[in-house]
């Protein structure tokens, strides 16, 4: 490819996730998603009798990440093979107390018939190789804009506290350990991630006791 069409798709890309519809498009369905995720956090609330999503954030993914992640990937930074293949441009991310409510809110997400289903990746069932958990679901959103409806790709995370902790902690130790450690330090991640994956189970079990008090 030529340098100077290189450089013309590179801006167009930039441009989408600086100030664009896409963004602004992007911002409106984090809005809705986070609402969604209320009106389900009510609705268990009333249920149960207990909060079961703590916290929940959204953001638009940066130029800076997008190209990272594009050039991790191999690919080109373009912003037609961004909207195609990085699934998380938009991204929401949902605490829930326990791992069994994690599922709940997935159901009931499923059952919305503004949304369909792209792809559910359990890693908590089946945690990555880091030790990495959390259940994604990549999401097409629809939503109503002045003249017509659009589906919008959105990726959810959604975990406990204790797996927001790991992770957290995970991602910034990521950038800053050097690469002769790697191994070492990779396996007393995985150790820490077996920690809590026992911490959750137990924490689970203790509330079930209460349960049937
Ligand atoms: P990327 O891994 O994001 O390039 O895309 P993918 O299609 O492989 O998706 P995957 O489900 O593997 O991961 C998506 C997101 O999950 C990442 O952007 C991170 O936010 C999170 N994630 C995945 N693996 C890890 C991990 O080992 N540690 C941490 N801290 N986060 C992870
Ligand atoms: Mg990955």
């Amino acid at each position: 490819m030529k340098k100077k069409d290189k450089i013309r798709r590179k801006e167009n890309l930039q441009r989408m996730l600086t100030d664009s519809e896409f963004t602004v498009k992007g911002k409106c369905v984090i809005s809705l998603m986070l609402t969604k995720l209320d009106i389900i956090n009510t609705f268990l609330l009333m249920k149960y009798n207990r909060t079961i999503i703590q916290m929940k954030t959204g953001r638009v993914k940066g130029y800076d990440s997008v190209c990272k992640k594009l050039s991790k990937k191999g690919l080109e930074l373009d912003r037609e093979i961004a909207l195609e293949k990085i699934n998380d441009l938009i991204g929401v991310r949902a605490i829930c107390s326990y791992v069994d409510d994690i599922y709940r809110v997935a159901d009931l997400l499923e059952k919305q018939k503004d949304i369909r289903i792209v792809k559910v990746k359990d890693y908590i069932k089946q945690p990555k190789k880091s030790g990495y958990q959390s259940l994604h679901m990549i999401l097409d959103v629809a939503i109503a804009f002045q003249q017509e409806t659009q589906w919008i790709r959105v990726e959810l995370q959604l975990r406990t506290a204790a797996m927001d902790y790991w992770a957290n902690l995970d991602h910034q130790l990521r950038y800053k350990r050097g690469k002769k450690e790697t191994d070492m330090i990779d396996e007393e991640l995985q150790q820490c991630a077996e920690v809590i994956t026992q911490l959750d189970q137990k924490m689970l079990e203790v509330r079930k006791k209460i349960d049937r008090i």
